[in-house]
């Protein structure tokens, strides 16, 4: 039998009727939301499931996205090179990507034929901001010859000039694929120096940063520590060298998930999006998280409403440039031919 909860009354908004649809989704995530929460919830979740439907539509989401649209409409989640690896296995007529601007470009790219949306187009990267097509080109004169591997938080501008991409997930495999003894990393400066902590292969850096992660410290894990002796520490590669070198694991949104369910620490503090925290919880529940918040300011952009909005009106399609698209998509395929490595 499946379970609704009982609070019908408290929204008007949510009728029997949405109970009733929507109370399959709700037998999958009443752990997650409190009755409560539910009730405020649902009608969003009927429509965007209508929506889905009624375009052929499916939503990727990406593994910071608040948990309503994590745990109650994605058809797809996960970290970077799963987004961009899923992307390409797609059958639907249209794509929500619920992320960054980047990832919809990745999205496209890698998907041509379909329409992709971003429910807010100023979902930007700090990463993606830092550096452009030009950028590169002034570098590979400074160091010829020497291959160019950009993190996928790029724009595909910047792709298309670039040998390979990485995400954080494959980054020192995708520069120990080339077979160079030099490569140019770019443009986030401590992803670059934690893959050259990592390998042989000498690594040239470019200053871009992640404007949530630059902002950890070690003195941070060291609190941390002092509060909570038996804390596992998770860091994401984004963050300062020192970080990574006081964390017991390093690794993309994934790899940290990952890390969570296989090896179920008792305490564990993610030093990375909070977000992740949050939807980790309904999978781990031996797992106490520890968190200190820090939230992406461009991810918490994408919001149910907006998500029914952009479903609604089609809207706002990303398209690139079919030259840029042919060059971008060339060092994408590269990264997707060394896969998690
Ligand atoms: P992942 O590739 O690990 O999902 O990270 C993407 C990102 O934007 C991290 O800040
Ligand atoms: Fe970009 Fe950092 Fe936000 Fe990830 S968390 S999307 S790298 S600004």
């Amino acid at each position: 039998m499946i379970a609704m909860p009982q609070a019908v009354q408290a929204n008007p908004d949510y009728t029997s009727e949405i109970a009733e649809r929507t109370a399959p989704i709700y037998d999958r995530v009443k752990n997650v939301f409190s009755d409560e929460e539910w009730v405020h919830l649902a009608p969003y979740v009927d429509e965007i499931e209508r929506l889905k439907k009624e375009r052929n539509a499916i939503i990727l989401a990406h593994n910071y996205q608040t948990r309503d649209i994590f745990h109650c409409v994605s058809d797809i989640v996960g970290d970077s090179l799963a987004l961009a690896q899923r992307a390409t296995e797609v059958d639907a007529d249209v794509i929500v990507l619920a992320g960054v601007h980047f990832m919809a470009e990745t999205t496209k790219i890698l998907n041509p034929s379909k329409t992709v949306l971003i429910p807010d187009p100023q979902a930007g990267c700090s990463l993606a901001e830092s550096i452009t097509a030009e950028d590169i080109i002034k570098m590979r004169a400074l160091y010829p010859g020497v291959p160019v591997v950009t993190y996928v938080n790029t724009s595909a501008d910047v792709k298309a000039v670039s040998d390979v991409t990485c995400t954080s997930a494959n980054a020192k495999q995708v520069v120990e694929s080339l077979g160079a003894d030099r490569v140019m990393l770019f443009p986030d400066e401590f992803l670059a120096q934690n893959v050259a902590a990592e390998t042989e292969v000498e690594i040239i850096t470019f200053p871009g940063r992640c404007e949530v992660h630059e902002k950890f410290s070690a003195k941070q894990v060291d609190d941390l520590r002092r509060s909570y002796p038996a804390v596992t520490v998770l860091a994401h590669p984004e963050c300062p060298p020192e970080v990574l070198q006081k964390a017991d694991f390093s690794g993309s949104t994934s790899g940290m998930a990952n890390f969570v369910t296989e090896n179920k620490p008792e305490q564990v503090a993610l030093i990375t999006e909070c977000s992740m925290s949050d939807n980790l919880v309904a999978g781990n529940p031996e797992t106490k998280f520890i968190r200190s918040c820090s939230l992406c300011p461009h991810m918490q952009l994408i919001t149910m409403p907006k998500i029914i909005d952009s479903l609604t009106n089609m809207t706002v399609e990303v398209t690139v440039d079919e030259a840029v698209a042919v060059e971008a998509k060339k060092a994408l395929d590269n990264m997707l031919a060394v896969g998690r490595g």
